[in-house]
């Protein structure tokens, strides 16, 4: 049995929706079956609740379970989360964990996230299971973050310059998450994925332009502006910060430019451009969707687990 853990987040539920799409039984760990309902519509997922945090609330999720696929939110606590639940798998009888990190992640990184996801994986290979990394770019998803100004000002604003970064479509991770998950050979290996470009922000707004049918810009701003607007929309200073490092990292060129299709190409995966993941999305971009228009009065942060598909 397969086991995802943060399933009712963004990136746990692009997984569950590929486990569903191919009729596949897997568990999928929640802390609130109740804030998971949209989960129970899937006939071959069975929802568990627990919390990685507390190894006694994982008896029922972990039952029976050979591998797992190792999501929490990026969080402060994200070290002790899944530390925590690496021991209680492996006091469980779990065989392999595949951790999805990012493709930046290292030790060294000045990126607070990098450098915890690189602690959780150094962690793993220490515990004496079976491991396997995924570590995916940006998601594309990041870029329907902007849909408040891109819906009233027909613009969006950010402080990465002229950086290139190469938007992976989640639907891609899931794809090579399921591969991972359900066949055999992948222990001890890493996987970057990416998507099939690199692009400048000015060339984002340009597909997002196109998609839309409706002229959207790209506006350069300062670091001190972003993180004005991050502190407004509520985000903790101790976040802000370390997204301001990994903006500054961007302008640099910290790699993040590098377009990874070795794992498509592996897996038999077919690279989503960003053009085709901006069409899917044409509606919630341009604010009219049944998402963009449940988000209170368009304000950030949006929230973007509700989203149907990402
Ligand atoms: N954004 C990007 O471009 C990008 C790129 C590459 C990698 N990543 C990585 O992707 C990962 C997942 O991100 P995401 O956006 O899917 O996060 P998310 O939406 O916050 O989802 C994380 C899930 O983990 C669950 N969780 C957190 N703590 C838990 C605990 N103690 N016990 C049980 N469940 C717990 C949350 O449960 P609740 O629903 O109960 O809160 C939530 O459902 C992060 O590690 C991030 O670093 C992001």
């Amino acid at each position: 049995m397969i086991l995802i853990t943060g399933a009712n987040g963004l990136v746990g539920s692009a997984m569950i929706r590929e486990f569903a799409r191919q009729g596949h039984p897997v568990k999928a760990l929640v802390r609130s079956r109740a804030k998971a309902r949209a989960l129970e519509a899937f006939s071959t997922v069975e929802l568990v609740e627990g919390d990685m945090q507390h190894p006694e609330t994982l008896a029922n999720a972990l039952s029976g379970v050979e591998r797992v696929l190792l999501i929490s939110s990026p969080n402060l606590q994200m070290v002790e989360t899944q530390c925590t639940f690496i021991d209680a798998a492996k006091a469980a009888g779990v065989r392999h964990i595949i951790k999805l990190s990012g493709v930046t992640t290292s030790l060294d990184s000045p990126f607070l996230f990098s450098r915890m996801h690189a602690e959780i994986s150094h962690y793993l290979e220490q515990s004496g299971l079976a491991w396997t990394f995924l570590r995916p770019s940006q998601f594309a998803t990041e870029y329907l973050r902007e849909v408040p100004t891109i819906v009233t000002e027909r613009a969006f604003f950010l402080p990465f310059e002229d950086a290139k970064l190469t938007p992976v479509d989640l639907e891609d991770v899931a794809k090579a998450a399921f591969v991972l998950l359900t066949t055999a050979g992948h222990e001890g290996k890493t996987y970057m994925i990416s998507g099939p470009e690199a692009l400048s922000m000015a060339e984002i707004a340009e597909q997002i332009s196109l998609a839309t049918g409706s002229s959207v810009r790209y506006v350069n701003i300062s670091s001190e502006e972003r993180k004005r607007v991050q502190r407004e929309a509520g985000m903790p200073p101790v976040v802000v910060d370390a997204l301001d490092v990994q903006s500054r990292l961007r302008r640099l060129g910290n790699g993040e430019e590098v377009v990874h299709l070795e794992t498509h190409m592996a897996l038999g995966i077919r690279p989503t451009p960003f053009a085709e993941f901006a069409r899917r999305h044409a509606a919630d971009f341009l604010g009219t969707s049944a998402w963009a228009m449940a988000q209170k009065e368009l304000k950030p942060p949006l929230d973007l687990r509700t989203l149907p598909s990402a």
